[in-house]
């Protein structure tokens, strides 16, 4: 299957079973933003709530926020966003194109009479580099005036920083400890695309974690390795992730060491999480930028520092479209392509379907109080229509681990086949006990 072919495949499938549409789509889409169906917000809320068991319920050393999108514009002067959020861009001044001016298909020195405009071919038409800020800025009040300006984050991670004392004077939490929180974050991107990989609306799940100088870089390894092992526990192809490290170009003003944990998509290896070695560069600026000391004080060794911090900086739709594409495959049954998204189940966004053979004996009647009672447990599905061969496809498209038929031997013995979507092997189950047999493969108690 060519690269490009499974991309154009998978955002077809995703529109067709409700995984995300395009935003306003009906009045012809807005570029690079796309919305969640009831599919895809089952899918994500998943990975987002795996990921917050996983660093604040699992952890006593992390406590939870959920900071506001819109800071105090002194919070973005502090973090170096107003001066080098920025991309340099070029504008071609017959097509009114704007690209990066690293853009591959430029040909030329953007500025230069050789250079050449990619989209309409003219030559000597494009500017000089310009810098160009990535945040999205809105007015706060009645008057859209200058003072009023303020910005829809870029980054979650400020609303940690900002309220690291809040968190520390509030809890029990000592120096080792973190802060994590998931919400949204804005980028203008100039060069978005390849579906939900890189948007301008997006979600976050950064975690900052302030340690004591000294042992940054021994936290560090091991954020690293436990961010590593949670993408494997997602049940994505190991061989498909791999570590990027930032060489002095690439790394960000802040960081001290910086590495990617990249995913190969069809469009290539490509950045899904980072994790920084901040150093002190964001408690220091805030404290010089806010005027509030934002000290630590250890009282067991009586001695006052700047913490340092690690952090650890996810995507949430980057995760879900990793989840995606690594699930995705074709085979030939009986003569047929079957399209199976093969999720973990602990992420497949249904865990079952409930489906009566036939419209008649009792059965609808039967299913339908078996589908309750498991929607009680976890999200499930029913289906009575068509041959039962199309409703397990149609629950292997959607990714459902089990597909769950009530048949002419369920009146008389009370059991159900329960089919398994990958092996699509069919076992019969007591219906008493048809529950707890998925709840226990699909990790629900
Ligand atoms: N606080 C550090 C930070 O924001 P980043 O490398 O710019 O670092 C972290 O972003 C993660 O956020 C990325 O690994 C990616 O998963 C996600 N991300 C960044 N920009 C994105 C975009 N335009 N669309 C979707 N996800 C994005």
């Amino acid at each position: 299957m060519a690269d490009t072919t499974l991309m154009d495949k998978l955002v077809s499938l995703c529109k067709r079973r409700g995984f995300v549409f395009q935003s306003s789509e009906i009045y012809g889409g807005l570029g690079s933003v796309w919305d969640y169906g009831p599919l895809g917000v089952e899918l994500k809320k998943n990975v987002k709530d795996r990921w917050w068991r996983a660093m604040v319920h699992a952890r006593d050393d992390i406590e939870g926020i959920d900071a506001a999108i819109l800071m105090h514009p002194r919070v973005w002067e502090a973090s170096g966003h107003v001066a080098g959020f920025t991309d340099p861009l070029v504008d071609c001044r017959h097509c009114k194109n704007r690209f990066r001016a690293d853009d591959p298909r430029i040909k030329g020195t953007p500025g230069q009479p050789d250079a050449q405009c990619p989209v309409c071919g003219s030559k000597g038409t494009l500017t000089e580099p310009r810098l160009f800020n990535l945040m999205f800025k809105t007015f706060m009040g009645p008057v859209e005036e200058q003072a009023a300006v303020v910005y829809l984050r870029p980054e979650t991670a400020q609303g940690i920083y900002v309220n690291y004392l809040n968190v520390l004077q509030s809890s029990r939490q000592r120096i080792p400890f973190g802060i994590a929180q998931i919400g949204k974050a804005f980028r203008n991107e100039i060069t978005p695309g390849n579906f939900i990989f890189r948007t301008r609306e997006f979600e976050q799940m950064e975690m900052q974690f302030f340690v004591k100088p000294g042992t940054d870089a021994e936290w560090f390894e091991r954020w690293r390795e436990w961010r590593m092992q949670w993408h494997r526990d997602l049940g994505l192809t190991p061989e498909r992730l791999q570590w990027h490290q930032h060489g002095p170009d690439e790394l960000a003003h802040y960081a001290r060491a910086a590495f990617d944990i990249q995913y190969q998509f069809p469009f290539g290896w490509q950045e899904i999480e980072g994790i920084h070695n901040r150093g002190n560069f964001d408690l220091g600026r805030h404290q010089e930028y806010s005027g509030k000391k934002l000290e630590y004080f250890d009282q067991a060794a009586n001695e006052r520092y700047l913490p340092l911090i690690v952090e650890t900086s996810a995507g949430a739709d980057r995760v879900t479209l990793t989840l995606l594409v690594d699930a995705y495959r074709e085979e030939e049954v009986e003569g047929e392509t079957r399209v199976v998204l093969g999720f973990h189940p602990a992420v497949a966004p249904i865990k079952a379907g409930v489906f009566p053979l036939v419209k008649k004996d009792g059965m609808p009647e039967l299913a339908t109080a078996l589908y309750h009672d498991l929607k009680r447990r976890f999200p499930a599905f029913y289906d009575d229509s068509g041959a039962i061969g199309r409703r397990y496809r149609r629950m292997d498209e959607a990714g459902t681990p089990f597909g769950i038929t009530v048949d002419g031997e369920t009146t008389a013995q009370r059991t159900v086949t329960v089919r398994e979507r990958d092996s699509m092997q069919q076992e019969r189950v007591s219906v008493d006990q048809v529950a707890e047999y998925v709840a226990e493969r699909v990790g629900v108690s």
